[in-house]
């Protein structure tokens, strides 16, 4: 059961502290954000942190066509995943969201994983792939829930990677919005600042604890997230229409009038 004391680290710095602390124990985090703003590096650094920083288990469980690729992509971040599945301490998934489903209801799947390679942490790539589930919102939004049931039973915490589009405060999915179900939404988004493209991070929702609602920048290196302050002098972020802001731009004016 999901375990509203214990905080688990996703070990990047300042996503924890913009979490209060880190998403609770057998908690569910939806990571939306459209291609390329980096939901998959995000997904990685939380379970390669939970094997190498915490000494916990990992479970990724892909959908994609291409599994070379997510090999490739955390190599050039520097985490060897083959490694540490040879070390027992990572299993890669590549299915079906029909088999994974059968595999969660299947309780002893995941209870195998825990007994075996003290899985805690799970990074599903991507969610959106569970709309060829059902045509029906309703019953697509019922087997997202066993989905999220079958992980926190086992007090295992999720982090379910969605592509969405951003369109001002509401990131909408591309395909299914599954916000309502889980206990953490995060959205990743690029915004353009006097001519430049940039990332930002924002907690949308966390359940039962307070977080940070403030609007952050964040870089990709070949170290992964980095997340830095809040953008500084900014505005309309959320609507894609940045601005300098008032202050910033009075002071210039009377910067520019004492010269
Ligand atoms: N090793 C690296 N060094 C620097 N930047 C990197 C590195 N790896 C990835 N990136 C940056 O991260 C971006 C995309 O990251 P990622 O694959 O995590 O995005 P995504 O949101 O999962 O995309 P998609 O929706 O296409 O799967 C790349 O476009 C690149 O800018
Ligand atoms: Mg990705």
């Amino acid at each position: 059961m999901k375990n509203e004391t214990n905080r688990v680290k996703t070990g990047i710095k300042g996503l924890d502290e913009m979490l209060g602390g880190g998403p609770y124990e057998g908690s569910s985090l939806l990571l939306k954000g459209a291609p390329g703003t980096g939901k998959t590096t995000l997904g990685l650094q939380f379970i390669y942190n939970g094997i190498t920083k915490f000494n916990e288990g990992g479970l990724i469980v892909t959908f994609e066509e291409f599994p070379q690729k997510l090999y490739r992509d955390a190599l050039s971040l520097g985490w060897d995943l083959k490694a540490l599945e040879d070390q027992n301490k990572l299993k890669v998934i590549f299915t079906s969201p029909e088999i994974f489903l059968n595999d969660l209801k299947n309780g002893a799947f995941i209870t195998k994983l825990v007994a075996k390679m003290n899985v805690r942490r799970v990074l599903v790539d991507t969610v959106s792939y569970f709309q060829g589930l059902s045509k029906e919102a309703f019953e697509l939004r019922k087997l997202f829930t066993k989905v999220i049931y079958g992980l926190e039973k086992e007090n295992i915490t999720s982090i379910f990677v969605e592509e969405s589009c951003d369109s001002g405060l509401d990131a909408v999915s591309v395909t299914h919005d599954f916000s309502y179900v889980v206990d953490i939404v995060v959205s990743l988004r690029f915004v353009e600042v006097e001519g430049s493209i940039k990332k930002a991070i924002l907690v949308m929702k966390t359940r039962g604890s307070e977080h940070d609602e403030k609007i952050r920048e964040f870089t990709i290196n070949k170290r992964g997230i980095d997340i830095k302050n809040k953008f500084e002098s900014v505005e309309g972020i959320l609507s894609g229409n940045t601005r300098k802001v008032i202050s910033e731009r009075l002071e210039n004016f009377f910067v520019k009038k004492l010269k």
